[in-house]
C-alpha cells in the first residue's frame, strides 16, 4: 500500500467553480492510491491531517463523502479523519483494461461548506490469469504448404490486468515439428505465431496436439492455456501402388468366357478422391489382348473376354495401370503375366499315308505294309501318343518320331487266317486321356494254289517301294536318326 499526496489546488478550484451551483467554498485536491482488492478498513489516507484541519473542530465540521462515483467504495471516520476502504474494489470492474485507474471521491465539510476532491489511484494486483477465448484452436494446413519456416498466427490470450500483470509471454508444449515465435510490439501485447520446423506429411501423421500457454508478468506469474489442434489436409502426393509389381498366373485354356482369373489390388496412401483408384489396361495393350481380357475399373478383377487357346498363344503379358481421382492425378502400374495352360482338348488323329490291303502269304517277315502318322495338337503329356495294335497277330508297329510303319513280324498262313482285322488305337497321355481308333483290314493271298491275281503293275511298284522302305527302316534309319534329320518317307 502506498500513499501519495499532491496539491493541485488551482485545477480543483476551476472544477469546483464549474460543477457547483450552490455556494460551496474552495477546497484542496488530495491524491491517494490503494491496491485493488484491499481489505475492508484499509487506511488510504488521513483526511483531517492532509486538509490541515485541527483535530479539535473535527466533530463540528461533519465530514462526509458524497456517495456518487468513487464515494461508495470509501468511508471517513469522523473522529480520526481516517479515509478507508469500505467496499471491495475490483480494478478491472471499475476501470476495465485501461492502464491507469483513477477514482474520484468528493469530500464534503460543513461549517463552512467546503467541497474537496480526492483522487484515488487503484493499483493493479495480479488477480487475473491470461485467458484464451477459445479453449481449443483448430488449425488446418494443407500438407504441401506445411514446409519448414511456414508461419501460422495463433490466437492471443487476454488478461484484464494491466501493464506488467497483463500477458507478457507464451510457451508451446515441446515437440519436434513446431516452434513458437512471439512478436512483441513496443507498446502492446505480444502475439504468438506457430512456426513449422519440419515438413509435415499427412501420410505419416495427420494431426498434432499442442498446448499453448500464456503467462502474465506478475509475481508470481499467472497463466492460461489453450489446446492447439493441427490438422494436416491431404494433398494428392501419393500414386497408387500395386501390392506386387509383377503378377504371374496360370490359366487353363478351356476357361469359360467371363471367368475371373485374378484380382489385382493397388492402394493409395492419400485419402478421399486422392485415394480413389480406377484400374485400366495400359493404352499400348494390343487389340487382340483386349479382346481376350478385360479389367473391372473398380474391383481390379481381370476376366476373360474370349476363348483362350494354348495352341495359338501360350502366354500373354498385360500392363495394368491404376490412377487416382485426385488433382493432379497420379498413376501406378503393374505387369500381369498370364500363362495359358494346355488342356487335353485334342483327340489324337491317325492319318494313314498308305496301306496294302492285300499281301501274299509268303511275305517276308519285316516287310512294311502300311505307313501312317499320328497328330495331336496338345502339348507335353496331352500330346504324347501311344499306339496299340490289337490283336497284334503277325503284325507289329515300328515308330520313328511321329511316323509309324505297320510291319509283318511273323509268318503268315492263309489257311489259318485269311483276313486280319486290326484295330489301331492312338491314345494320348493326358488326364483324362483321349483316344481314337482306325480299323485296318489285311487280306492274305494264297500263293501256292492260285496264280498271283494281285500282281498288277501298280502293286508291284508299291511292293517294291515297301520293300525298299523296309530296307530303309532297318538299315538306314538309325544312321539318319543319328544325324537328326528325317527325310520324307513317301519320296523313297
Ligand atoms: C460502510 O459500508 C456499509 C455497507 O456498505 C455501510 O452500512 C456503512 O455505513 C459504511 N460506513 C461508513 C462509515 O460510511
Ligand atoms: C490523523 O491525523 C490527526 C492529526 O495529526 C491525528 O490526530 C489522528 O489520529 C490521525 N488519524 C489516524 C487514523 O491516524
Ligand atoms: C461377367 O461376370 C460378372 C460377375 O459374375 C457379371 O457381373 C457380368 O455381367 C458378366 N459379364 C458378362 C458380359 O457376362
Ligand atoms: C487391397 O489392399 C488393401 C491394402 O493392402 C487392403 O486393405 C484391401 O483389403 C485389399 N483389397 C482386396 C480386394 O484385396
Ligand atoms: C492259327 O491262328 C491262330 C490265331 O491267329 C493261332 O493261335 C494258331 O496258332 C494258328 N495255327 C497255326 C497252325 O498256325
Amino acid at each position: 500500500m502506498s500513499l501519495q499526496i499532491s496539491t493541485r489546488v488551482w485545477k480543483w478550484q476551476v472544477i469546483v467553480l464549474f460543477i457547483s451551483c450552490n455556494n460551496i467554498g474552495s477546497g484542496e485536491n488530495l491524491q491517494y492510491s490503494v491496491w485493488e482488492e484491499a481489505d475492508l478498513g484499509t487506511l488510504v489516507g488521513n483526511i483531517t491531517e492532509d486538509l490541515g484541519l485541527p483535530k479539535a473542530i473535527m466533530s463540528e465540521r461533519k465530514i462526509r463523502l458524497r456517495s456518487s462515483g468513487g464515494g461508495q467504495y470509501f468511508a471517513v471516520d469522523q473522529q480520526t479523519g481516517a479515509f478507508f476502504v469500505n467496499r471491495t474494489i475490483d480494478r478491472e470492474n471499475v476501470c476495465g483494461s485501461s492502464l491507469h485507474c483513477l477514482m474520484t471521491v468528493e469530500v464534503v465539510l460543513e461549517k463552512p461548506l467546503e467541497l474537496h476532491r480526492v483522487e484515488v489511484e487503484i493499483l493493479d494486483i495480479n488477480d487475473n490469469s491470461p485467458m484464451f477465448s477459445n479453449p481449443e484452436q483448430v488449425i488446418k494446413i494443407t500438407e504441401i504448404f506445411a514446409h519448414p519456416g511456414a508461419r501460422v498466427p495463433l490466437e492471443e490470450a487476454l488478461d484484464p490486468d494491466s501493464g506488467i500483470n497483463g500477458v507478457r509471454q507464451y510457451s508451446l508444449s515441446p515437440q519436434l515439428y513446431f516452434s513458437l515465435s512471439i512478436r512483441s510490439p513496443n507498446d502492446g501485447a505480444p502475439s504468438p505465431e506457430l512456426v513449422i520446423e519440419k515438413a509435415l506429411d499427412r501420410e505419416e501423421k495427420a494431426d498434432y496436439h499442442l498446448i499453448l500457454k500464456a503467462f502474465d508478468g506478475g509475481e508470481p506469474p499467472r497463466s492460461g492455456t489453450s489446446k492447439i489442434v493441427i490438422l494436416i489436409i491431404d494433398f494428392n502426393d501419393n500414386a497408387p501402388i500395386f501390392q506386387h509389381s509383377f503378377y504371374n498366373i496360370n490359366v487353363p485354356e478351356n476357361v469359360p468366357v467371363n471367368t475371373s482369373i485374378i484380382q489385382i489390388n493397388a492402394s493409395d496412401l492419400d485419402e478421399g478422391f486422392n485415394a480413389e483408384i480406377e484400374y485400366f489396361l495400359d493404352g499400348r495393350t494390343p487389340v487382340f489382348v483386349r479382346q481376350l481380357f478385360s479389367i473391372d475399373p473398380e474391383t481390379g478383377i481381370i476376366r476373360t473376354n474370349g476363348i483362350l487357346d494354348f495352341e495359338s498363344s501360350d502366354s500373354y503379358e498385360i500392363t495394368v495401370r491404376a490412377k487416382d481421382k485426385g488433382i493432379p492425378q497420379m498413376e501406378g502400374s503393374c505387369v500381369v503375366q498370364i500363362a495359358v495352360v494346355d488342356v487335353n482338348d485334342h483327340v489324337p488323329e491317325i492319318v494313314l499315308t498308305s496301306l496294302l490291303g492285300e499281301i501274299p502269304e509268303d511275305t517276308v517277315v519285316g516287310t512294311t505294309i502300311g505307313l501312317f502318322s499320328v497328330l495331336d495338337m496338345d502339348s507335353e503329356n496331352n500330346g504324347e501318343v501311344q499306339l496299340v495294335l490289337s490283336p497284334d497277330g503277325p503284325f507289329q508297329i515300328k515308330s520313328f518320331k511321329d511316323h509309324h510303319a505297320l510291319i509283318v513280324n511273323n509268318l503268315l498262313d492263309r489257311e489259318n487266317v485269311s483276313l486280319h482285322e486290326l484295330v489301331l488305337t492312338a491314345k494320348d497321355m493326358g488326364s483324362p486321356s483321349l483316344s481314337s481308333q482306325v480299323t485296318i483290314t489285311v487280306n492274305i493271298l494264297d500263293v501256292n494254289d492260285n496264280p498271283p491275281l494281285f500282281l498288277n503293275q501298280d502293286l508291284i511298284h508299291l511292293l517294291m517301294k515297301t520293300m525298299n522302305l523296309e530296307i530303309y527302316f532297318i538299315h538306314y534309319l538309325p544312321l539318319i536318326a543319328m544325324r537328326g534329320t528325317m527325310p520324307n518317307l513317301l519320296s523313297l
